[in-house]
């Protein structure tokens, strides 16, 4: 069997077949694409950061149904409808659950009475440490280079920066794409590696052709990080959106957040008060400031434009750096049997073999 060898505490923890894990990445980590990670031998989460409960709970029965392999799901613990998202990852029973910003010790001790793994992602050294502390099993390091929200530190030096300030297991994200850099993340301590970018380019991504071409055509260069979709910085593909953001006047972002939260309050149907709950709740935790806080909805409703609606010059791609390096779409299995082989064969000619 392909990648027999390379069996590590992540595999025997989370019950799959390869040190792989598919990430969360809103409107982008469906059922149909963690069911296809899963059924491939990676580890899946399923994005409900972005869902309402009964969206959530139906996105967790569909993955059931569609595979019989254990898988995770991600969602923002100050997120309106946290506690019934909660609910169903209990009620389903799913191996794990994954967070990063305001983890909260209500929700993370109710996971681990239930043996859910709770496995946050951290991109600070420090923050592993607290995540530890809070009870976090395994702990994912995303380094500066990997999509979406990002810290600043590359994965070459915080990999082992968390691998030496903690003592669960580890996973490596941000920037992997191969066998190679599986066999690196090893190298540094890891016990596999957690892949965004990379399966969203696959065959299975729902991720709508027009925007899956901005993602082919970008260079390493052009993946930056920018503060002005919600305040926070986010790596992103550069298009039409973020130059005009960059550009914009502080009444011009005002504006369009407000017009992001109208947006968002239809969207999620939560009311008035439970959103300004959650964005309280959110100011508190993550320490954002009042622009961050009301720039919160942009995130969400910009990236579905893009991810949904297939209109990529509108909406926000978050991306990891490693959409410069990646050139094919291959189905789920394939990219998980590639990867394994080539960790196999690299790992042999390191060793002489
Ligand atoms: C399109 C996209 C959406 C994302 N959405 C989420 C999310 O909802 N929750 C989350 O914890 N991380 C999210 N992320 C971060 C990824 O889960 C993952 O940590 C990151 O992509 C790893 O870096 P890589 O892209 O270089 O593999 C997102 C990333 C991308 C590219």
């Amino acid at each position: 069997m392909v990648g027999a060898t390379l069996q590590t505490p992540l595999t025997a923890k989370l019950g799959c077949r390869y040190p792989i894990i598919q990430t969360a990445m809103g409107w982008v980590a469906t059922p149909e694409l963690v069911a296809a990670s899963c059924n491939a031998g990676a580890f899946g989460f399923l994005a409900c950061a972005t869902s309402r409960p009964e969206q959530a709970d139906a996105d967790i029965r569909k993955v059931k149904e569609l595979t019989d392999r254990p898988f995770g799901v991600n969602f923002l613990m100050e997120q309106p409808g946290a506690a019934e998202i909660a609910a169903s990852i209990v009620r389903h029973g799913a191996a794990a659950a994954s967070y990063s910003r305001s983890p909260r010790r209500d929700f993370i001790d109710q996971f681990k009475a239930a043996g859910i793994l709770c496995v946050p992602t951290v991109g600070a050294a420090r923050h592993a440490e607290k995540a530890v502390e809070l009870g976090a099993d395994i702990i994912v390091a995303q380094g500066g280079e990997g999509g979406g929200h990002t810290g600043i530190v590359p994965t070459s030096l915080l990999l082992p920066q968390v691998v030496a300030a903690v003592d669960v297991p580890v996973v490596g994200a941000g920037g992997f794409h191969s066998g190679q850099g599986l066999i690196a993340a090893l190298a540094y301590g890891a016990v596999g590696i957690a892949m965004g970018t990379r399966f969203l380019l696959s065959k299975e991504s729902p991720v709508p052709a027009a925007t899956a071409k901005r993602y082919f055509a970008a260079s390493v260069m052009d993946v930056p990080v920018t503060t002005q979709v919600d305040g926070l910085p986010q790596r992103v593909v550069r298009n039409e959106l973020v130059g005009e953001l960059e550009a914009s006047s502080s009444a011009g972002l005002l504006l369009r957040a407000l017009r992001s939260a109208l947006e968002y309050r239809k969207l999620s149907g939560a009311s008035v008060g439970e959103l300004m709950r959650a964005a309280f709740s959110m100011q508190q935790s993550d320490k954002l400031t009042r622009a961050q806080t009301i720039m919160a909805a942009n995130a969400p409703i910009l990236i579905r434009r893009a991810m949904v609606e297939g209109v990529p010059a509108e909406g926000v791609l978050p991306s990891g750096q490693v959409a410069g390096l990646i050139e094919d779409q291959p189905t789920c299995e394939e990219l998980v049997l590639r990867i394994m082989q080539e960790a196999e064969e690299a790992l042999g000619r390191l060793c002489g073999r």
